[in-house]
């Protein structure tokens, strides 16, 4: 028995959270389930509300800046975890990662050029990369006997073919769950190298790792990377601070990071939010051994969903996850039509997941379960999915 209770569930409805406050607003709907968006449905450590209970209650919020006090237990976590140590120069503090693959878009591309995805893929990537005027580029990872890989010809053929700039990497990779080896990682690295193209390697999920996988930092790849590269890390997803938007950007090279924070700049961002700096600095201190009963507590979610499956449900497929709190499930057993699939999921099994469609064209048949949740949450939806297709 661990000292953390995951099996707890806290209503979260009327604290204008996304997954659950949002139903109407989005769906038209507040009959579902959710098991979308990437955000956990468990209370953080008493010493970490203690932390941000405590500096509310000091009364005063005035500008904030990260010092070592802040940086410090940043940097003892990666090289505990992740078996390096950035230096403090090299983290930005902004609000978000996505926020900082925008930057990255207008540091690094001018309007029209190319940027290169592994599709599926967390769908900010394809939309921040429009949305800024620069041309997707896809390298569509494979899908073959159950497990999602990289076709690093046609990737280095899309990147000379299209004179690609920079590389939006998710590592490890959301929604498919692939862990990256340093193998497959150091690969992709020369590739880049050799085509003159930045790479901005988002390692959010990279705290959960199963058992069995490593995750592989980009920055322990090599210093003869580091010229053209930025790493995006948060607490957020590891911790669930979301709400409180603050991220940790690592560019080890000087002209990279003030490349970067020229943009960052540029977009009237300066201080970062305190309690967001409070929170990831009481994460890092206190909370690794909630991380690590949760790592056990997502495996046996994760081996809930694929016995379920396998026993009652066969004909959906579960992409075995290697890392991130995602499954991907392959529903072409069950029908081809995807507004078919939609009608089973919302219509019949009342469950509000993350159609694959949106993680690009070739995955129309695919769905997201965030297993972020406690046990019961998660039978009740297998229940619900089991019994729309049965019925
Ligand atoms: C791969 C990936 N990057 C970034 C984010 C979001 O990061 P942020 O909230 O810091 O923008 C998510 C959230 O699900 C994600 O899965």
């Amino acid at each position: 028995m661990g000292k953390y209770n995951f099996d707890e569930k806290i209503d979260r409805r009327n604290t204008d959270s996304i997954k659950w406050d949002f139903g109407m607003q989005r769906k038209g709907r507040d009959d579902l389930l959710p098991l979308w968006v990437a955000d956990m449905d468990f209370r953080l450590p008493e010493e970490v509300i203690d932390d941000i209970v405590g500096r509310a209650q000091h009364g005063v919020f005035g500008y904030t800046d990260p010092g070592e006090g802040y940086y410090r237990p940043v940097k003892d976590w990666y090289e505990k975890r992740h078996g390096f140590r950035p230096e403090s120069k090299w983290i930005t503090v902004v609000p978000g990662v996505v926020y900082a693959i925008a930057c990255a878009i207008r540091a690094f591309t001018e309007p029209g050029d190319a940027v290169i995805i592994q599709q599926p893929v967390y769908y900010p990537f394809e939309g921040t990369i429009k949305a800024n005027s620069r041309k997707v580029v896809n390298s569509q990872l494979v899908y073959r006997d159950g497990r999602y890989e990289i076709d690093f010809e046609d990737f280095e053929k899309k990147i000379a073919d299209n004179d690609v700039k920079l590389f939006l990497l998710c590592s490890p990779h959301n929604p498919v769950g692939r862990v990256w080896t340093r193998q497959e990682l150091t690969r992709l690295a020369d590739i880049c190298r050799e085509h003159d193209v930045y790479i901005f390697a988002d390692e959010i999920h990279s705290d959960f790792v199963y058992k069995g996988h490593q995750h592989v930092s980009f920055m322990t790849l090599g210093d003869q990377y580091y010229s053209k590269l930025i790493v995006g890390t948060s607490a957020s997803k590891t911790f669930n601070l979301a709400g409180l938007q603050i991220a940790n950007i690592f560019t080890p090279d000087e002209k990279v990071g003030s490349a970067f924070r020229a943009v960052n700049d540029a977009n009237g961002y300066s201080q970062p939010n305190v309690l967001g700096m409070v929170a990831t600095k009481s994460v890092y201190e206190n909370g690794e051994q909630w991380l690590d009963e949760l790592l056990e507590y997502l495996a046996g979610n994760r081996d809930y969903v694929r016995n379920f499956l396998a026993e009652k449900l066969p004909k959906v497929k579960m992409v075995e996850p290697e890392g991130t709190y995602l499954i991907w499930l392959d529903f072409s057993g069950i029908t081809q039509d995807k507004d078919e699939l939609k009608e089973i999921i919302e219509d019949k099994a009342r469950l509000w997941l993350d159609p694959g469609i949106i993680f690009g064209r070739e995955t129309a048949l695919f769905e997201r379960v965030n297993i972020a949740c406690p046990r019961a949450i998660l039978e009740q939806a297998m229940e619900q999915l089991c019994k729309a297709l049965t019925e």
